[in-house]
């Protein structure tokens, strides 16, 4: 079993370990460390893996790195463990972090070394996450399989170029936030229609989280979904010419743009 230190127990680093554990890796086979000990043995009670205090002790041996600290830690943390990453065979380092490119996880390391860069999203809390992973020159296909296994505990696994980063963080890791502002805005009309909010949250939510689970079943794609309750003359068809006219789909456009635009402004 491929075994795997996740460095850096916070919010990503759980899910990661929650969800390996839960699709049946074996938890002895997981390290984790982390700075604030009582989080360490927090995580170590809850799921039964290894835990140390010493980084380079967690990586001696591993064949996974997931590096789960946040983006300004990740340069000293790969320099803090890089001889030990040498003494290994075939370590696979694997960011995380926004923004950390293949360059520079490359430059911090033993020359030659295996990096890849993963860009999660929230949803992997829940096992909904969708990640895209661009692996670096010397990643071979059995290491790049490996992590793809491991990043398929917490959802879906998208193999992209470094080059398609920016466009990935607007359409995946960023998203989550457009589909809760969307949501919110929702909760906002229902109540100015005189919805209590209670009521208004619930139906907006459970509507969303339904949506999702119908473009997630991924029998129809969005257009089909969205004409199938779109009555000629209907009361959905008013309301989707409204947002037309709103410009919704030239703001998403713009969005995305910036979002894009600032990804790579915070990769420099
Ligand atoms: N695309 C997305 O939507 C998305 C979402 C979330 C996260 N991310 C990426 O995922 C990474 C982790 O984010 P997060 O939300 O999980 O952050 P977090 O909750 O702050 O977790 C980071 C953890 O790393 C630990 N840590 C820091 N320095 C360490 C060290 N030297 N040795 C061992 N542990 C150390 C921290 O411990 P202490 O708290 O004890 O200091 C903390 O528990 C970030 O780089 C972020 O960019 C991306």
């Amino acid at each position: 079993m491929t075994s795997i230190a996740v460095i850096g127990g916070g919010k990503i680093g759980e899910a990661l370990i929650s969800g390996l554990v839960a699709s049946g890796h074996d938890p002895a086979s997981i390290t984790v460390t982390n700075r604030t000990p009582s989080r360490r043995e927090e995580l170590i009670e809850k799921y039964g893996v290894n835990g140390t205090d010493d980084n380079n002790r967690a990586v001696a041996g591993a064949d996974i790195v997931a590096l789960c600290v946040k983006p300004v830690g990740v340069t000293a943390m790969l320099e803090e463990v890089s001889d030990t990453v040498d003494d290994n065979d075939s370590t696979t380092v694997v960011s995380l972090a926004a923004g950390v490119t293949l360059a520079q996880m490359e430059e911090s390391l033993p020359a030659g070394t295996p990096v890849v860069r993963v860009m999660p999203n929230t949803p992997m809390l829940v096992g909904k996450g969708m990640s895209a992973a661009a692996p670096g020159r010397y990643v071979s296909d059995e290491q790049m399989a490996a992590v793809e296994e491991m990043l398929r505990a917490v959802g879906e696994v998208a193999v992209v170029a470094e080059s398609d980063m920016d466009a990935v963080t607007a359409l995946a890791g960023s998203s989550p936030a457009y589909y809760f502002l969307v949501t919110e805005a929702l909760i906002d009309a229902g109540v100015q229609l005189g919805l209590k909010r209670d009521v208004a949250t619930k139906l907006a939510t459970t509507a969303a989280e339904g949506a999702g689970a119908l473009l997630g079943h991924g029998e129809d794609d969005p257009t089909t979904l969205r004409t199938n309750v779109s009555s000629p003359g209907g009361t959905t068809v008013a309301a989707l010419r409204e947002l037309e006219e709103s410009g919704l789909r030239g703001a998403f456009f713009r969005a995305a743009e910036k979002c894009a635009q600032r990804s790579a402004e915070l990769g420099k």
